[in-house]
């Protein structure tokens, strides 16, 4: 019998060598905390579908940023649930709504020790859940809904917002934020593009967290899953259109799109591991199926790997907490 020449063994010999040799690394601020705020609400409101995670009161978010501003975490994520709906999704205009009012009370709490984004979309805002306003046909109205998504970017940075995530995938909506930041002044407000996000069924417990009126599908503006190329050709206009930082989404299914991405892009690269995402894990782990903490780092750690700068994830400030824990 031959030995074998080469043995890759070797280097997983110990938990210190494989410490030494591990080429990938998953830090506190590398990730980011989605969270979600209701107006009118008194007490934190779970999410069935979403174990562990809440729709927020006002105080009880200023609570969940201090601690995440605690355990050094990238950035927090702002959704807001209006009590309010209307066609064009008024509230998310508002100065006063449920949104602006969460930034401005984050930002005061945290500073400049975490930073703070918000999504400017406006699906939680419609009456019908769309992320636009919708023309006589009942058609997503693409120019329409720039010029209101302008409006709420400019709201959002003078709420105190550091960046700004524009998810709802409208042709121009980078651009068009961009120079409406510019011309009001925020030069140094940040836009991280949602830039190739896709139409998912996994997005289904999102829409119990911020109670979605949605009915019928996104398929006319969130990518089709079928589509790779398609992914560049988005980040590459979002890239020209100024985006600071560009994002995929989901990301677990779409590990492919995110390598492609992280090798053209020049700018930070960040992937949203969204509520079905979560909720798989959560729910293989309650029934014992899975280790929670193994799978839950293990499937952070791949998003890293695949080429993400910052991941998006419900567990951000569980997994952190674990992460110091072994320091
Ligand atoms: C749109 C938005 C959605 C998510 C983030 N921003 C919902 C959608 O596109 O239907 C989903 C996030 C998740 O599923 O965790 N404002």
């Amino acid at each position: 019998m031959s030995f074998p020449a080469q043995r890759p063994r070797r280097l997983r010999t110990s938990p210190a060598m494989r410490r030494l040799t591990a080429e990938t690394s998953l830090e506190a601020r590398h990730l980011i905390l989605p969270a979600f705020v209701r107006e009118g609400l008194s007490e934190p409101n779970p999410i069935t579908s979403m174990p562990g995670v809440v729709q927020h009161t006002r105080d009880t978010l200023k609570a969940a940023a201090a601690e995440a501003a605690e355990l050094g975490l990238g950035g927090i994520m702002l959704f807001g649930i209006p009590e309010q709906r209307d066609a064009v999704g008024s509230a998310g205009m508002d100065p006063q709504g449920v949104l602006n009012q969460a930034i401005s009370d984050v930002r005061a709490e945290v500073g400049d020790d975490l930073i703070v984004m918000s999504d400017v979309c406006l699906d939680e805002f419609t009456d019908h859940g769309h992320c636009g306003v919708l023309d006589d046909a009942g058609r997503v109205d693409n120019d329409a809904t720039l010029e209101i998504y302008a409006e709420m970017a400019v709201q959002q940075a003078a709420a105190g917002a550091h960046v700004l995530g524009p998810s709802g995938m409208m042709d121009g909506q980078v651009a068009v934020i961009r120079q409406a930041l510019d011309a009001a002044g925020w030069t140094d407000t940040v836009v991280l593009a949602y830039a190739a996000k896709y139409a998912s069924a996994f997005y289904g417990p999102f829409r119990e967290a911020v109670d979605s009126q949605l009915k019928g599908d996104r398929r006319t503006y969130q990518m089709d899953a079928a589509n790779r190329r398609e992914a560049v050709r988005e980040v590459e206009l979002d890239l020209a259109e100024g985006a600071d930082m560009v994002m995929v989404k989901p990301a677990m299914s779409y590990l492919d799109i995110l390598s492609d991405v992280a090798a053209l892009s020049d700018v930070p690269v960040s992937a949203y591991q969204i509520s079905g995402e979560y909720a798989m894990i959560e729910a293989a782990a309650a029934n014992g199926w899975i280790d929670r903490r193994a799978a839950i780092t293990e499937s952070v750690l791949g998003i890293r790997r695949a080429g993400a700068d910052t991941v998006l994830t419900y567990a951000a400030t569980e997994l952190a907490g674990w992460l110091t824990e072994g320091k």
